[in-house]
């Protein structure tokens, strides 16, 4: 089955699903194709991993559209030259249209740093550390059209340590995200 990732950045959750899908031992349960890793930015460090894999890349920068609604459209035509199975967001930093959302409804997963419904948006890490949670991880859930909703698909947890800082604690999650993101996916996509 084909999935395309759109990514914003350095892409680490997009390189872990791509190793996934390419080393052999995973390929019997992650039995999926990335078919494009698309960017909202040509200068996303993610696409030279890309590349490097093999994978057809694409731009669309969405500075040269007047409307979301003009760059959601044209990102679903990038989406869909490719006929994905899951469209998977990995670090994809636009707020995404109704109609968008609604286009991909059942088969588009995010996965956000913190254990949601807490700490959606920007600066989980932060928030997580000074409001003295103990625990904070990662959550892959189903997009739907409010930012960083939609049902749980499943989650990491890790523990926030004293002194810890935002880089420190990102840098434990982000570990784990790599863990779990192949695995929700490679556990989705029989359904899809
Ligand atoms: C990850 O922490 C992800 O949960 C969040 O943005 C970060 C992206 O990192 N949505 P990367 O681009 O996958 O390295």
């Amino acid at each position: 089955k084909n999935i395309v990732i759109l990514i914003s950045g350095g892409g680490s959750n997009m390189a872990a699903i791509v190793r996934a899908a390419q080393q052999g031992d995973w390929r019997r349960t992650l039995d999926a194709q990335v078919a494009a890793v698309i960017s909202n930015r040509a200068d996303a460090g993610g696409l030279a991993f890309a590349k490097e894999h093999q994978i057809p890349t694409e731009v669309v920068d969405h500075k040269r559209f007047p409307t979301r609604e003009a760059f959601d459209a044209e990102l679903a035509a990038a989406i869909d030259r490719r006929q994905p199975s899951l469209l998977v967001l990995a670090g994809f930093m636009r707020i995404l249209t109704p109609g968008f959302v609604q286009r991909y409804e059942g088969r588009m997963v995010n996965i956000h740093p913190s254990l949601l419904p807490a700490f959606p948006g920007l600066h989980t890490h932060r928030r997580a550390i000074e409001e003295g949670c103990k625990f904070s991880g990662a959550t892959v859930h189903r997009v739907t059209a409010e930012l960083d909703h939609g049902p749980i698909l499943t989650q990491a947890a890790v523990p926030i340590l004293p002194d810890d800082t935002e880089e420190a604690l990102a840098a434990r999650i982000l570990t784990q995200e790599h863990l779990l993101y192949p695995r929700a996916i490679a556990a989705l996509l029989p359904s899809l």
